[in-house]
C-alpha cells in the first residue's frame, strides 16, 4: 500500500470518526493508529548501535512516545521525557532494527523539539563505573540498573542459572509500562541483568506471572533433548493471561492466543506448577469477583497451553487482603515429621493457608495465618526447579531509593530464603530462612562474647560501612525493654508485651527461655530481621547514611549478649 493511499485512508478514517473504525481496521492491514503517525510531526533516526537513549527528567510530565518501524507501532513508551539537563538516560535496545528508521511520534512534539534533539545511541552502556556502587544503591540485594521494579516474576532454574524475572519500567522510577526484566545468577545471590525479556504488545504491558521448565516437552514448545523454558504473565489491557516459550533462557517467543481468557477485569498473576502425581500442569490465578471477593481460580492443563478450571477458593472482601494478587502454590515437607508434606497457598501479602491439595482443589485446614511482620515485603514467588530441591523465596523488598533527586533507580528484591513447615505449639507454621548460599558474602568477621549491658549505651568498636550480617544471642536476664541500635536504625525489644518495634513497626516475638536470638542483615536501603528459627521475618525498608557506622546495645536492666558473630558482607554486585 503506498502512503499517499494510507494518507487518504487514515484522513476518512479520522473524519467519520470512531463509529466506523471497524472499516478502517478492516480495510487496512495496519490500524488506523498507524495512518495517523504517517501524518504526525516525527523524528526519524536510523538504528545504528544497541541502544537508544532516551532522555529522563524526574517528575517531568509524563508524554507518550510512539516508536515505528515501516509503518508498525512497535514501541509505546510513557516516559518523563528531559526537555534539558536530562537527570539520566533510559536505555531501549533497538538492535533488532538495525539498518532500519525509527520513527518516533509524541503527541504535541515537533521534529526539532528539545527532547528529541536530547536522545543519543550507543554501543556502550554509559557511566558504567559508576553502576552499582552509587550511594543509594542496596549492596547485598537486587535492584534493577535503571528504573522501577516491583515484583520478582517467573523464578526458575534453568540450563545452570537461575532467572528473576522483575515487573520493570525501565524508562521510569516510579510504576509504569510494565515490562518483564531479566537477570541471571549461578548461585542465587551474584546477578547479572541482561535486558528486557518481554516487552508490552497489543494485549498490553506484561503484568505478573510465573516460570518453569517444560522437562517432558509436554508444550512441544522445544524438543525431549532441549526442554523449553515456559513462562505465564498477564496482558493488562486484555486481563487475558499469556505464555511465552525460550529453547535459550535468552529471547522469548509468544503463543499467539492466550493460555486462559479473561474472566473479570483485573484478573492476574498466574503462577503455574508441575503436578507430579497426574504428571500435569497446575495454575493458580487471582480473581477478583463480585462485591470485591478475592478468591483464587485453580486451572489444570496436560500441556501448558490448554486450560480447565476445576475450583473456586475464596479469600477476603474487599479491604481483607487476603488471597489477594500474586498467589502461590507448593508442597512442603513438615520438618520432624518424615512423610509428612501439606500444601501451602500464599498471595502478594503474605497471608497464607495451610492444607492439602488433590490436584483440582485446595482443602485449607488453617487459614489466615501472617508469616510477614510489615508491607515492605511483597508479591513474594518461589522458584520452580530448584536444583537442591528447596524452596526457594524472593520477595519485592520495597526499598525507595529514588529518595535523592535525580536518582534513576528505585526499589529491590529480598534477600533469597529458604521456606520450610515447622511444627509449634501453636500448629505448623512457615519459616523463612537466608539460604546457605548467603554465607559466600562472608568477609571480615568479628567474634565477640559475653558483653554487658546496662542502662548506659554501650558502644562497640565495628567500625565499617560495608553491609553486616550479625546473630546475636541477647540473654534478657530481667530486663524489660533492650534496644540494639545498627546505624541510626532503633531494634527495641519490649519483653513484657513481647514484642519487636523497629522504625515505626511493631511484630509479636518470644524469646527462647529468656534468651532472644536475632540474625539480621543490613544493607544501605534497609535491614532484614529473622528470629524465631525463621517463623519471625521482618524486612525494614529504612535508607541508611553511608557515614553512619555506629553499632551499640541498651537495656533498662541490665543484660548480656552471650554471642555476637559480625560479619561483614562483601557487594552482591562485584
Ligand atoms: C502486585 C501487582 C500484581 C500485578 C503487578 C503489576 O504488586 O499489583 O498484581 O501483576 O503488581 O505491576
Amino acid at each position: 500500500m503506498n502512503l499517499s493511499y494510507k494518507i487518504i485512508t487514515a484522513i476518512t478514517c479520522m473524519i467519520l470518526g470512531t463509529g466506523v473504525s471497524n472499516f478502517c481496521k478492516a480495510f487496512s492491514p495496519i490500524n488506523v493508529e498507524n495512518y495517523v503517525s504517517a501524518l504526525s510531526p516525527k523524528k526519524t533516526i536510523k538504528v545504528e548501535k544497541k541502544w537508544l537513549l532516551l532522555p529522563v527528567k524526574n517528575g517531568a510530565e509524563r508524554k507518550r512516545l510512539n516508536i515505528f518501524v515501516d509503518g508498525e507501532k512497535v514501541r509505546w513508551i510513557d516516559i518523563e521525557f528531559a526537555e534539558e539537563n536530562p537527570d539520566w538516560y533510559a536505555y531501549l535496545d533497538i538492535s533488532e532494527w538495525e539498518g532500519k528508521t525509527l520513527e518516533l511520534v509524541v503527541n504535541g512534539l515537533t521534529e526539532d523539539a528539545k527532547e528529541f534533539a536530547l536522545i543519543k545511541q550507543s554501543n556502550k552502556e554509559l557511566d558504567k563505573n559508576k553502576l552499582y556502587d552509587e550511594s543509594m544503591r542496596g549492596q547485598i540485594h537486587f535492584s534493577p540498573k535503571r528504573g522501577w521494579n516491583n515484583d520478582p516474576n517467573g523464578l526458575v532454574y534453568y540450563k545452570g542459572r537461575y532467572h528473576l524475572f522483575f515487573q520493570h519500567n525501565p524508562y521510569g522510577s516510579e510504576w509504569g509500562n510494565m515490562h518483564w526484566g531479566h537477570a541471571v545468577s549461578k548461585d542465587l545471590v551474584h546477578w547479572e541483568e541482561v535486558g528486557e525479556a518481554l516487552y508490552p504488545d497489543a494485549y498490553g504491558p506484561v503484568f505478573s506471572g510465573s516460570g518453569v521448565v517444560d522437562k517432558n516437552n509436554t508444550s512441544g514448545f522445544g524438543t525431549q533433548e532441549n526442554p523449553p523454558m515456559v513462562v505465564t504473565f498477564t496482558s493488562s489491557d486484555a486481563w487475558i493471561q499469556g505464555i511465552a516459550y525460550s529453547n535459550d533462557g535468552e529471547k522469548f517467543t509468544r503463543m499467539d492466543h492466550p493460555a486462559v481468557e479473561k474472566i473479570t477485569d483485573g484478573n492476574r498473576d498466574p503462577k503455574i506448577i508441575w503436578y507430579a502425581p497426574e504428571k500435569k500442569w497446575i495454575m493458580v490465578l487471582w480473581v477478583e469477583k463480585e462485591n470485591k471477593l478475592n478468591t483464587i481460580h485453580f486451572f489444570s492443563s496436560k500441556n501448558l497451553k490448554d486450560w480447565k478450571l476445576t475450583s473456586v477458593l475464596e479469600g477476603g472482601k474487599e479491604d481483607d487482603r487476603y488471597l489477594f494478587e500474586c498467589p502461590d502454590l507448593y508442597e512442603l515437607p513438615v520438618q520432624g515429621e518424615p512423610g509428612e508434606k501439606r500444601w501451602v497457598l500464599n498471595a502478594a501479602n503474605g497471608q497464607y493457608a495451610i492444607g492439602t491439595f488433590d490436584g483440582e482443589t485446595f482443602h485449607p485446614e488453617e487459614t489466615r495465618l501472617k508469616s510477614v511482620q510489615t508491607e515492605d515485603y511483597y508479591a513474594a514467588q518461589t522458584f520452580t526447579n530448584d536444583p537442591k530441591g528447596r524452596k526457594v523465596e524472593i520477595g519485592w523488598f520495597r526499598t525507595k531509593t529514588n529518595s535523592e533527586p535525580g536518582n534513576n533507580f528505585n526499589q529491590s528484591m529480598s534477600i533469597p530464603t529458604k521456606l520450610e513447615l515447622l511444627q509449634t505449639p501453636e500448629g505448623l507454621r512457615l519459616s523463612r530462612t537466608p539460604i546457605e548460599e548467603m554465607k559466600k558474602l562472608r568477609g571480615k568477621h568479628h567474634n565477640l562474647k559475653d558483653i554487658s549491658v546496662d542502662s548506659v549505651q554501650t558502644d562497640l568498636d565495628i567500625k565499617t560501612d560495608k553491609p553486616l550480617e550479625l546473630i546475636a544471642d541477647i540473654n534478657l536476664k530481667t530486663s524489660r525493654s533492650i534496644t540494639l541500635g545498627i546505624r541510626g536504625v532503633k531494634i527495641n525489644y519490649d519483653s513484657t508485651r513481647k514484642q519487636l518495634n523497629v522504625n515505626g513497626k511493631s511484630a509479636p516475638l518470644v524469646s527462647n527461655k529468656g534468651v532472644l536470638h536475632l540474625r539480621i542483615f543490613v544493607d544501605r536501603t534497609g535491614l532484614e530481621i529473622f528470629a524465631d528459627n525463621g517463623i519471625f521475618y521482618i524486612p525494614v525498608s529504612v535508607n541508611i547514611p553511608q557515614n553512619n557506622k555506629d553499632i551499640s546495645f541498651k537495656s533498662d536492666a541490665g543484660i548480656t549478649v552471650s554471642k555476637l558473630d559480625i560479619f561483614e558482607l562483601d557487594s552482591i554486585w562485584k
